[in-house]
């Protein structure tokens, strides 16, 4: 008899008494993946443009390429689906499901065949009464839906706040959380709510609790002006945003567009390093099935990867928006003293910069001086001193990207 109660007691407790914070592990470093929205939006015409539109056999293509390209062993691991997957219609008991003709084996066994790559399955919901595109918003169903996408295998929550009171977020995003938290399935948690209340006008620390990471801002589009607005606007508000960010809990700037039509190769480095600096996590909205060399290896390297999933989990900020234009970002990484430090050109002569400073103009403090690296090419540019003046040719929209560690 005891036994029973027992058992009744821990089952209680585990079912129910689950922390009011979002304590669901996840997300210790910026999360990494790949996500349907910027390179194939709402295309649902499966007919004239089977091959990309939003459709089951999208998403298992985009799953092979991960799992067996070498993307996933490098930490790309979570496959996302956007808007658009749903039908228009919940089913009779409320519930919802997936587009019957595109999705024809509904999400959970998309799930299973994700799951089976050794990859994780990220899905959209939107809080408000519609999805962004016009499809069944939550507002009404939350738990439903929290069960529901727990019950097919989701791993990972993107939940939009269109068409919904930015005054009903306080609530909603936490009862999301804890819906979620009480199926006893860790979902990985994305929240737009702060790009729907004006991006600083939302207290962070209450984000922290419930979310592992929120859109701050406007939706990337396919330009570099698109990059350069997001990342200017993350530096003007990193006084808010820089505290924030941290192991479980981080700002998303918005999709990575390296591999897509617009960007230049020395573009795509920028956005890869700013990402980078800014502990923002990398999700690649792009075609992997016919990704360039280039955009590979720039999405592939190592060094930058290692910056971005620092166990430190300290965001980057922009310490100089240099009168000659160049800006200068540090992010502190590993141990105390060591530095990524992204020289970004802003210029538009049209030519590569010759951009000269000190690591005392940084702010820097070892007087043992310090060893400067490359990090896409590890380039040694040598040991300086406080006062040693350091050189670096940063290309027209590009970026030098570097690490300095104290060094004799
Ligand atoms: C909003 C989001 C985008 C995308 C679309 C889908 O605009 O910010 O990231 O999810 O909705 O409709």
């Amino acid at each position: 008899m005891w036994k029973a109660v027992v058992t009744a007691a821990v089952a209680f407790v585990l079912l129910f008494c689950r922390s009011s914070t979002l304590d669901n592990g996840l997300a210790r470093t910026p999360p990494m993946g790949w996500l349907a929205w910027e390179r194939f939006r709402c295309n649902v015409d499966c007919v004239d443009d089977p091959y990309n539109c939003i459709s089951e056999e999208l998403f298992m293509q985009m799953a092979d390429r991960l799992a067996e390209d070498g993307w996933k062993e490098l930490g790309y691991n979570y496959l996302n689906i956007d808007d658009c997957w749903m039908s228009m219609d919940r089913d009779e008991q409320g519930n919802l499901y997936a587009n019957k003709t595109r999705f024809p084996n509904g999400i959970k066994k998309l799930a299973d065949y994700v799951h089976s790559k050794g990859l994780k399955l990220g899905i959209y919901l939107d809080f408000g009464t519609h999805t962004c595109g016009g499809y069944p918003g939550s507002i009404k169903y939350l738990q439903k839906d929290a069960e529901t996408i727990a019950g097919w295998g989701i791993d990972m929550l993107k939940m939009d706040g269109c068409y919904a009171n930015v005054s009903d977020m306080s609530w909603g995003y936490p009862d999301m959380e804890m819906y979620m938290n009480k199926t006893g399935r860790p979902i990985l948690f994305s929240c737009s709510w702060p790009a729907y209340a004006g991006g600083i006008k939302v207290d962070y620390s209450v984000l922290a609790k419930h979310c592992n990471a929120w859109r701050n801002y406007d939706d990337i589009q396919d330009s570099w002006d698109s990059v350069t607005h997001i990342i200017d606007w993350f530096g003007d508000n990193q006084d808010v945003l820089a505290p924030v960010a941290g192991p479980g809990h981080w700002n998303d700037p918005d999709m990575l567009i390296v591999g897509d039509y617009s960007l230049s190769y020395e573009e795509s480095k920028a956005q890869m390093a700013m990402w980078a600096i800014l502990a923002a996590p990398l999700f690649m909205s792009n075609d992997l099935r016919s990704i360039s060399p280039e955009a590979r290896s720039i999405l592939m390297n190592k060094e930058v990867i290692r910056i971005s999933q620092d166990s430190l989990g300290m965001q980057g900020r922009r310490v100089i928006k240099g009168t000659n234009k160049v800006e200068t970002w540090i992010r502190q990484v590993q141990t105390k003293d060591t530095f990524a430090v992204a020289f970004l050109n802003r210029r538009e002569d049209g030519m590569p910069y010759n951009h000269t400073l000190t690591l005392g103009s940084l702010n820097f403090t070892s007087t043992m001086g310090y060893e400067v690296v490359d990090v896409y090419d590890n380039h040694r540019y040598g040991h300086f001193k406080l006062d040693t003046k350091l050189t670096v040719s940063i290309d027209p929209n590009g970026v030098v990207f570097v690490y300095a560690y104290p060094s004799k």
